[in-house]
């Protein structure tokens, strides 16, 4: 009787407590000096006490998620997005924030960027850094520091660098973890690194910048990479034939710089290529005909260059392309017995000999037709020529509207003359 009287007050003072101690738990309210933080960045002063679980709001939005730490949940996650330009990232916000914090985003955010180095805990502590079209101009050096990262985007941003040639390379040489690494439309000039110490680095975009010089050997170094993107950029020099080394390769983009000489062959190994694009750059050679043979291969851009020759590439081939391009190489053309023009699309078709037919003189057009019919009669005829050549058939166009002009000059002159008689 005395012991069950003792079990019940010892549980009616224990239940409450215990449950008192799961609430907490479950719903621990955030740590004070993060949530200052959280409002010096912009967190609205009426959003409600724990911004860990607030929903996105649709104009300004913080959004943070949590830990689930006792006395106080610490931010783990954190983004800025459509901030005010009055939002300046402190160094004591950061200093708040940089225990727990693993990862950073700001979006369309144009705050004031950071003026001191990140504080230590947050350098060696965040995993995963993002700023698209944010911060104004951010520091390089402050993105340096930042070495455990494994995932690192700097986008529509300006870089504020020392403008050393070498900058690329100093920026990650601590970043030894990364896994994706985008710097793109962020000003960024310099050449391409000659040593990467990232073996776990899958994605590597450095397009839309101002990088010079050749695409180094070392590249090989990449050994895990999948997509690589250094497009619109200014490099020039050969492919490098260690290109065929990345062999986990699904995506090359190297457009838009000014590359010269062949596709190199080291290509052809390449097992999971699905797209190839080396759209306006000065390279040149025959297209080779191994990239028929590459089964993965889906999208494939050879415009604007200097390629030379037939197209190599039977329709059957081209229809399993999503996409084909190989205009603007003028001394390319395509053999029409085995290509239409729908396919080979702002390419000339090839004569006799395997050369393009020239644009036609615009008096000429019986001529012009004789030539087109060598190939064999695939009726693709004068509509596919002309929707191909669009500047050729607009001189055509004025210089028939011309002879008919003069034409009708001389009429009128013979007629005058007729009747004057
Ligand atoms: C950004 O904020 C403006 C108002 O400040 C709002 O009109 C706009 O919809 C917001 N954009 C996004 C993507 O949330
Ligand atoms: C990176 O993170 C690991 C694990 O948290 C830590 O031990 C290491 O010190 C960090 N490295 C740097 C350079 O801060
Ligand atoms: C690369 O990834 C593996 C597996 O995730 C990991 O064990 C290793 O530590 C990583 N290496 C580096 C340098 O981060
Ligand atoms: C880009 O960098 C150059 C110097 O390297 C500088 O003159 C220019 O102002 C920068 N542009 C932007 C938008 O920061
Ligand atoms: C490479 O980057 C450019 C510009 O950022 C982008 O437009 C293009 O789609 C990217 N290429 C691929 C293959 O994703
Ligand atoms: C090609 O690169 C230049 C700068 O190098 C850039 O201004 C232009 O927009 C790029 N073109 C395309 C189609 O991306
Ligand atoms: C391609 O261009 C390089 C110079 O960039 C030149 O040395 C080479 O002879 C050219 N090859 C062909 C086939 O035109
Ligand atoms: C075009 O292809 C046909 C059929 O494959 C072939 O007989 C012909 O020689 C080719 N034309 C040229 C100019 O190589």
């Amino acid at each position: 009787m005395g012991d069950t009287t003792a079990v019940s007050s010892l549980s009616r003072v224990l239940l409450p407590l215990l449950l008192h101690i799961t609430i907490l738990a479950a719903a621990a309210p955030l740590d004070p000096q993060q949530l200052l933080a959280l409002r010096a960045l912009g967190l609205g002063p009426h959003s409600r006490a724990d911004p860990c679980t607030a929903v996105a709001a649709a104009a300004a939005a913080v959004s943070a998620s949590c830990d689930a730490g006792a006395p106080f949940r610490r931010v783990t996650s954190l983004a800025l997005t459509n901030c005010s330009d009055t939002t300046s990232v402190s160094a004591a916000a950061l200093e708040a924030l940089a225990p727990s914090l693993r990862a950073l985003a700001f979006a369309d955010c144009p705050a004031a960027p950071p003026r001191a180095l990140p504080p230590e805990q947050l350098a060696s502590g965040l995993r995963s850094f993002s700023c698209t079209a944010s911060l104004r101009r951010l520091p390089a050096v402050w993105l340096s520091h930042l070495a455990n990262l494994t995932e690192l985007t700097v986008a529509n941003t300006p870089l504020a660098t020392s403008g050393s040639p070498t900058e690329l390379a100093v920026v990650v040489s601590h970043m030894d973890h990364l896994a994706r690494l985008t710097i793109s439309n962020a000003n960024l000039s310099g050449f391409l690194p000659h040593h990467w110490h990232c073996p776990n680095l899958t994605h590597l975009d450095l397009s839309g910048n101002r990088i010079t010089g050749a695409i180094p050997d070392t590249l090989t170094l990449l050994a895990g990479i999948t997509h690589l993107n250094l497009s619109s950029n200014v490099l020039n020099g050969p492919i490098p034939n260690s290109i065929g080394d990345l062999i986990s390769l699904t995506t090359l983009d190297l457009s838009n710089n000014t590359l010269s000489g062949a596709i190199p062959e080291t290509v052809s190994t390449l097992p999971e290529l699905e797209v190839l694009d080396l759209g306006s750059n000065h390279l040149n050679g025959s297209i080779p005909m191994f990239l028929a043979e590459m089964r993965s291969l889906r999208e494939l851009n050879l415009e604007n260059n200097d390629f030379d020759g037939m197209v190599p590439f039977s329709a059957k081939f081209l229809s399993r392309l999503r996409v084909f391009r190989a205009a603007g190489n003028s001394k390319l053309c395509y053999n029409r017995s085995v290509l239409s023009a729908e396919v080979a699309v702002g390419v000339a078709p090839c004569d006799k000999y395997g050369f393009p037919v020239l644009p036609p003189p615009a008096t000429a057009r019986s001529e012009r037709s004789a030539d087109y019919d060598d190939g064999g009669g695939d009726g693709e005829g004068d509509a596919g020529a002309d929707t191909r050549g669009g500047p050729s058939a607009t001189v055509l166009g004025v210089a028939i509207g011309l002879s008919c002009l003069a034409f009708l000059v001389i009429l009128l002159v013979c007629l005058c003359k007729v009747c004057r008689r």
